[in-house]
């Protein structure tokens, strides 16, 4: 088993203090392991500069404020803080896992009296997915679990209370030999992964689905941008499951997924396409380009 996640070596950043990794501790009475009051953020450092790093920071800060839990940073801090920790590490290419969670200052359904603590942990990751799983496409399968209406749930914020139905997805995708899941939404159509943005091409068109009630990925809205860039017509449109499988590419969106082609859709196959790769390169060069700043 690879080894755990609390016992490395390394430094955390946690309430302005950098401590040793096994330190970076919290309460058992903690009131964001019991209600999920949590929200986080997930970014990847290239060559030393962290991609979109201000807007990841300012999002780790509207996904607070969603959940109604006040940050006690500043976009500034933030940013002063994730430079910190690099350092700290001596990492140029890392990911980096923010996370503001309410405290064990108060028990309860009530949180008032708890006070927003945040850490920030910094690691070597190069790849989301298998290199060789990435070349010939990753395969998903169709959750039985749904992304819900912004009626039920806070479904703009990176809130870790999300992330129960994308767990259970998941595991269920690995226990049929799949990669991952692809969720639909409450009404039907296609959402996302369960830790990325997807899109398709048809005809040449990309297209990809509106999202009204699952997170507008960082990496996703930078696709688009590219895509413009590129002249490739594009669309944000609904997507239902048939016309998705109808599709002559698919790939995938997310920091840490980076553009990861789709191979396989349940039991419909696809090969990777020319805007795929297209897109995944202009991708790869951007990020490590100095003109990577958010
Ligand atoms: C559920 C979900 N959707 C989409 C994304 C992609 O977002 P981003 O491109 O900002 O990393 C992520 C990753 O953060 C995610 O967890």
């Amino acid at each position: 088993m690879a080894q755990a996640f609390h016992d490395r070596d390394g430094l955390i950043w946690m309430d302005g203090k950098i401590v040793p990794w096994r330190e970076a501790n919290v309460h058992i009475l903690t009131h964001g392991l019991h209600y999920a009051s949590a929200v986080f953020e997930g970014e990847r450092c290239y060559s030393g500069q962290i991609f979109k790093s201000r807007l990841h920071s300012e999002r780790l800060i509207r996904s607070a404020e969603l959940i109604d839990m006040k940050m006690p940073l500043t976009v500034a801090d933030l940013e002063t803080a994730k430079a910190e920790i690099l350092s700290a590490n001596k990492l140029t290419d890392a990911y980096l896992r923010p996370v503001a969670w309410r405290g064990s200052e108060q028990m309860g359904i009530s949180a008032q009296a708890t006070l927003t603590h945040v850490a920030i942990a910094c690691w070597e990751w190069p790849s989301y997915f298998a290199p060789e799983v990435r070349e010939k496409g990753i395969s998903l399968q169709t959750a039985k679990w749904r992304a819900p209406m912004t009626e039920t749930a806070p479904t703009a914020s990176k809130a870790s209370c999300l992330y129960c139905t994308h767990t259970m997805s998941k595991h269920a995708a690995e226990a049929a030999g799949f990669t991952d899941a692809l969720m639909l939404d409450y009404r039907g159509f296609v959402a996302e992964a369960t830790g990325a943005n997807i899109f398709m091409v048809k005809n040449g068109v990309l297209k990809t689905p509106t999202p009204d009630c699952f997170l507008n990925g960082l990496t996703r809205q930078t696709v688009i941008e590219l895509a413009h860039e590129l002249k490739i017509p594009f669309e944000e449109t609904r997507i239902m499951p048939d016309e998705l499988k109808q599709a002559d590419e698919i790939f995938l969106t997310g920091t840490a997924a980076e553009v990861t082609a789709v191979g396989k859709i349940d039991d419909t196959t696809f090969t990777v396409g020319d805007v795929t790769r297209r897109l995944r390169s202009t991708y790869e060069d951007l990020v490590r380009s100095k003109n990577n700043i958010s």
